[in-house]
């Protein structure tokens, strides 16, 4: 949105105001709209571990997605957006099955997965038309979820508007059919689940094996959560990222007769490995590596992060990012610059976050550092770069919800 910047970023209240005025401009004056926010993630400890089974731990952000929602007397859908122009506009019986290729399809997809089901139950006759507008303070395509996000707050959105009576584990499984099955990215479950369950001040702990999860205390009197852009959008990202799924089931398949009874690579014994890993074609060998090791890590840091030791898990995040360097190739020049930059002025730790391949680093740093290590590692960026990169610090948030305002 192009006045946002005005506001301050961190209160979704300021930004629904504004975000109502938007809606009026875009469907006209009326009945005033009901409005939501719904929160973006950043991943912490374990990269790329979700679709492996492994463990890992995201936290919700205070930037997210702005949604706006009215009911009509008649039967059609408007989905609108003020980050880009192209909406759509259908009759509830005429809705698209498959997706059209642009940013419409994220929100279009909870909705045809809603509507599905109401059929399947005999109740999409009695469904209102709505005019929908969405819009937000993520940057988009920089590993902070801005997909999840605007799929979980829409699933809330429809479940409020529809009456559809869905507890928050529907919302989020939802938002991930709609992203696999109508998208078709072939996405982990972390980021609906980091987006969907987030508890202010807290760490989502979330098993992918077996989907249980809890909610781990950050104390964010000591620490601060600061992200870096690289500016480098992640163009190819969803080609890598699918290959990256690709490479780790070969190696699983591979290993698997080794070790019977593993249902997902997180399950193969790191002996195992070791003792077959010439048989495995050498990137899915490196994929695997990660993946085990990554494994490990993830452990140790809930450890740490239950005994307040700050310094290890910064550690943690660090021994990840040089792993997703050099064994998942996922990285970019510009994403280690920002880590090293972050490290040599005092953060604990560092990494990429999100799948990699460009977006942003996140920092873990000491309460009170924020200020003299961010603006050292833009310098630093700036003198390799010719640009400086956008940096925030970030505060935990509780998960998407109507705000009334
Ligand atoms: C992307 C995916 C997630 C996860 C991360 C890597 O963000 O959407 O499901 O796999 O990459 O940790």
């Amino acid at each position: 949105m192009s006045h946002s910047s005005a506001l301050d970023p961190a209160d979704p209240v300021l930004h629904l105001a504004e975000h109502v005025e938007d809606f009026y401009a875009c469907y006209g004056s009326g009945a005033a709209p009901r409005t939501f926010f719904s929160p973006g993630r950043v991943n912490l400890f374990g990269g790329h571990l979700d679709y492996n089974g492994g463990p890992v731990m995201p936290t919700a952000i205070d930037r997210g997605t702005f949604l706006a929602v009215r009911e009509r007397d008649d039967r059609r859908i408007f989905i609108a957006s003020t980050l880009d122009p192209n909406g759509i506009e259908f009759d509830l019986d005429e809705a698209p099955t498959t997706r059209l290729g642009r940013w419409v399809d994220y929100p279009l997809g909870v909705l045809v997965d809603a509507l599905v089901r109401c059929r399947a139950a005999g109740t999409d006759g009695q469904l209102p038309g709505l005019e929908i507008l969405c819009g937000g303070n993520l940057p988009v395509g920089a590993g902070l979820s801005s997909s999840a996000s605007i799929c979980v707050g829409t699933a809330l959105l429809l479940d409020e508007a529809w009456n559809l009576s869905l507890d928050v584990m529907e919302r989020v499984r939802t938002a991930l059919r709609a992203e696999r099955g109508f998208v078709g990215v072939q996405c982990g479950i972390m980021d609906p689940f980091a987006v969907g369950l987030a508890r202010r001040g807290h760490l989502l702990w979330l098993d992918c094996k077996d989907e249980s999860w809890e909610h781990v205390p950050l104390d964010f009197s000591r620490v601060s959560i600061a992200v870096a852009n690289s500016g480098v959008s992640r163009q190819l990202a969803a080609g890598e990222f699918n290959r990256r799924v690709d490479q780790c089931r070969m190696a699983f398949e591979a290993l698997q007769p080794y070790a019977p009874g593993a249902s997902c690579m997180r399950d193969i014994p790191l002996e195992v490995f070791e003792a077959h890993e010439s048989e495995l074609d050498p990137d899915c060998a490196a994929r695997a590596r990660h993946v085990l090791h990554e494994v490990g890590r993830t452990f140790a840091a809930r450890e740490a992060l239950f005994a307040g030791r700050m310094e290890e898990l910064g550690g943690a995040m660090t021994r990840t990012h040089e792993s997703l360097r050099d064994y998942y190739a996922c990285s970019t020049p510009e994403l280690d610059l920002l880590v090293t930059a972050a490290l040599d002025a005092g953060a604990l730790g560092s990494r990429l976050t999100g799948a990699g391949f460009g977006g942003c680093t996140v920092m873990l740093l000491n309460k009170g550092s924020e200020d003299v290590v961010l603006s050292e590692l833009q310098e630093r960026f700036e003198q390799v770069y010719g640009r400086v990169p956008e940096v925030e610090v970030f505060s935990g948030d509780e998960g998407p919800r109507e705000i009334m305002l």
